[in-house]
């Protein structure tokens, strides 16, 4: 695929990555990604954002092949997904500057071996002049490593984001078509790898303020040429209290813990809370990871098995204590045969946390009536904490 032209000197690079279902060996990827790459062209200097993923560096390098020249690389972010195909375009381009954050230099010569020579660092604000166009370089840090920076190109009013804002959405429309689906896949690349930053990227947030923005082009997904929509979704993500939402990740061998989950689930809902039911065994995580940045509650639902939680419930407790979400209040059910030490593993996986452990509900075998009781008690409580505090 060749460059296509974005604004008058503008175009985007890059490579659609249809294939591809897992990043980090670990996040869905759905729909696929993109790596979107931007060339600048100025009356002087001609500037590069980003790369892309090493096994697409060709397709990047074959969309460079009719450009004069590169003076700069930008490089927003140092992980390999925008990074990788640094060196290839030395290469091609062998007196171009990398342009980095004093953080992100360290790290391109540590994790890729790009030389110390090619590398130009830049400070918070700083402009770069590309002729008719300015760079500004604004650091951001914690989206989602510790060297982030974006760039607001001045004359164009277009953000330059990286991962800030991505999608995680293969396709060849290259501005947002459809909010809701963008919306959607936003939201879940923010919960997969932003939430445990939170605090760092609402100071980001609220730096970005004062640039007038009308276009932000994101290294993952589609451009937003309205970029208010996603701007304010950040904020509601990063701010504010959770809502009035449960949720249940669970999993059950004989059917006692589904039956303890599907009534504590009645009642909540009975008593006006939202729940969402994740069972574990057929669970996508990046779904789970979506609702933990609202939940208030999480209720997981686990039988006890070789003396201890199931390991899918263990697995997703490890993953919401490593999301950090600002969940409020915590609780376990499940089901038992003859004993173990559900509760207390898990209590111990969760030291991120900083919730209220409300008592945890155990039966042995098929619930009885008492066990219902002790299940219409926890919903009571949880719906009254969350009716006091206001959640929506
Ligand atoms: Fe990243
Ligand atoms: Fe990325």
């Amino acid at each position: 695929m060749q460059k296509r032209q974005i604004k008058k000197g503008i175009y985007w690079l890059g490579a659609i990555d249809w294939e591809r279902r897992l990043f980090d060996s670990l996040i869905p990827l759905p729909d696929g990604t993109t790596y979107n790459a931007y060339l600048v062209e100025g009356s002087e200097k001609t500037a590069l954002m980003d790369t892309a993923d090493p096994p697409m560096s060709g397709v990047l390098i074959a969309q460079l092949a009719d450009v004069a020249r590169v003076d700069y690389i930008v490089s927003h972010h140092a992980e390999q997904d925008h990074s990788g195909s640094i060196a290839m375009v030395l290469k091609r381009f062998p007196d171009a500057k990398v342009v980095v954050t004093e953080k992100a230099k360290g790290m391109l010569m540590d994790l890729l071996k790009i030389p110390e020579e090619a590398i130009v660092t830049v400070e918070d604000g700083e402009t770069l002049s590309l002729g008719d166009k300015t760079l500004q370089f604004v650091q951001t840090p914690w989206v989602h490593w510790p060297e982030t920076m974006v760039t607001y190109l001045k004359e164009d009013k277009i953000l330059f984001s990286c991962d800030f804002f991505g999608s995680h959405i293969a396709t060849t429309d290259l501005f947002v078509t459809d909010q809701g689906r963008v919306y959607e896949a936003a939201k879940r690349y923010f919960a997969e790898i932003m939430m445990p930053f939170r605090s760092a990227i609402e100071k980001d947030l609220k730096k970005l303020e004062v640039y007038d923005i009308q276009m932000i082009a994101p290294s993952h997904g589609q451009i937003y040429d309205q970029p208010g929509w996603i701007l304010e979704a950040y904020r509601g993500w990063v701010t504010g209290a959770p809502r009035n939402l449960v949720v249940i990740p669970y999993v059950s061998m004989h059917g006692s813990t589904r039956e303890m989950v599907t009534h504590l689930a009645a009642v909540l809902i009975e008593k006006g809370v939202r729940v969402e039911l994740f069972p574990l065994p057929v669970t996508d995580i990046g779904k789970l990871a979506m609702a933990l940045v609202d939940a208030a509650t999480i209720v997981v639902g686990t039988p006890t098995v070789l003396a201890g939680p199931h390991p899918l419930a263990a697995y997703a407790t490890f993953l919401a204590n490593a999301l950090r979400p600002r969940v409020k209040l915590l609780s376990i059910i499940g089901s038992y045969g003859w004993g173990g030490k559900t509760v207390e593993t898990l209590a111990g996986m969760i030291p991120n946390l900083k919730a209220e452990v409300l008592g945890p509900v155990l039966c042995k075998g098929i619930p009885s009536e008492t066990d219902f009781e002790a299940l219409d008690r926890l919903a009571g409580t949880i719906a009254e904490k969350h009716k006091g505090n206001n959640f929506k």
